[in-house]
């Protein structure tokens, strides 16, 4: 795979790169609540306008379906990257129309843009490839080489992820190495105890990576919403929690089967609304009462969790232990967060909402081993699978 370094030293000065990025941002209501994803991506920008190239970003924002949907706009986005870059940075209100075509060819040798989301045009997300190619052929023909700088988006089969790619010389950027580095580390001979700690909503997302690492870890760490399928599995009764029915008996065969290894929550925090001030109560994981919901691991299971993570020299942390974005919910995905980050060895955060968990809760970003901007691409690289992003950039 050829990578930033070999673009650099073939001289990109006064040349046009495309970048594709994953500037996928959370927002509320425009403003953008987490820009962990735009500020991952500034070394590799930074690095091509120093040697005096043309930066044209790529990215997605959210899942528009296919055509403008103002509330989808990466225009704030472009607001934030020219914050931090301390720059003018160009919009394009299109991708590969008139406003593109304009931004791009008023671009200054060192000058940064971004072009308009690209799932606003249908092409990009096709599962046909000649549609996918087309639209990749224009979004082509505004570079002379590409880097792939979106390890958030590598698992897509996407034209500006893939099919891009195979048109021009192509490049994986600092973010894709630096992530693709500690990845291959939790593949290759981790450190043991190794232990993977997943939460999140649900068990059917997270099924593939579950049988994929449990013969790998020494310990499966399982809390979030999804825990409360695999507490059903053990004949609990979880009242109005979260529950994935037709799962329930694939988890009872995982318990079956690796149950040694699975540690489950041993209390829960109840109540009868996700709001800011409901009610809540601490009560048993086999003791939730009939119309509560279980919203997040309880005091006793962070204890048992880090009592586990404690020993552990090789971790890897995906999806929050509870709805930690309400405050009565979040000490579990706290504490556990707090536990990860004392691990005396490689601590990954695993993407998505863990990581935005970790900037929220101001565990502290730099105290961790990695925080990875890929969730759903972390979770399919350790599950092995073949990633078409970086298929693409190793052909
Ligand atoms: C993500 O948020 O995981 C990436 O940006 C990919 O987004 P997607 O799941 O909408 O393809």
């Amino acid at each position: 795979m050829r990578t930033l370094d070999d673009l650099l030293s073939a001289g990109v000065g006064g040349t046009a790169v495309l970048v594709r990025a994953d500037l996928n941002v959370p927002l509320d209501a425009g403003r953008i609540t987490d820009d962990g994803r735009i500020r991952a991506v500034l070394p590799t920008v930074r690095q091509l306008t120093a040697a005096g190239a043309r930066v044209i970003l790529l990215s997605h924002l959210g899942r528009p379906k296919g055509q403008p949907d103002p509330k989808y706009t990466l225009k704030p986005v472009s607001v934030r990257l020219g914050e931090l870059l301390e720059t003018q940075v160009a919009f394009a209100t299109d991708t590969v129309g008139e406003s593109a075509k304009e931004t791009v060819a008023a671009l200054e040798n060192g000058g940064v843009a971004l072009l308009e989301n690209l799932r606003f045009d249908a092409r990009e997300t096709s599962k046909d490839e000649a549609e996918r190619g087309a639209f990749a052929t224009e979004l082509a023909a505004f570079g002379e080489s590409y880097v792939d700088d979106a390890f958030g988006a590598v698992h897509r089969k996407h034209a500006s992820v893939f099919d891009l790619a195979r048109k021009l010389p192509h490049y994986a950027g600092n973010l894709v190495a630096a992530e693709l580095e500690v990845l291959r580390k939790l593949t290759t001979e981790p450190a043991r105890p190794y232990v993977v700690v997943l939460g999140g909503s649900k068990v059917s997302d997270k099924l593939g990576v579950i049988q994929a690492l449990l013969p790998k870890v020494d310990r499966l760490l399982v809390g979030g919403g999804m825990c409360f399928t695999f507490l059903k599995a053990q004949g609990k009764d979880v009242g109005d929690s979260l529950l994935e029915d037709d799962q329930v008996e694939v988890c009872r065969q995982l318990l079956a089967e690796a149950g040694d290894k699975i540690v489950l929550p041993v209390d829960v925090v109840v109540s009868g609304e996700i709001a800011p001030q409901a009610t809540t109560r601490i009560v048993g994981a086999d003791e939730i009462p009939d119309k509560q919901k279980g919203l997040d691991i309880g005091p006793a299971s962070v204890a048992v969790f880090a009592d586990v993570l404690k020993s552990a020299r090789t971790v890897f942390w995906n999806g929050p232990m509870g709805v930690f974005e309400v405050a009565p919910f979040a000490a579990g995905t706290r504490g556990v967060g707090e536990a990860v980050r004392a691990v005396d060895g490689l601590s990954v955060v695993g993407g998505g909402d863990s990581a935005a968990a970790v900037r929220l809760l101001e565990l502290g970003e730099d105290a961790f081993g990695h925080i990875s901007t890929g969730g759903g691409a972390s979770l399919e690289y350790l599950e092995g699978k073949t990633l078409p992003g970086l298929e693409a950039l190793e052909d």
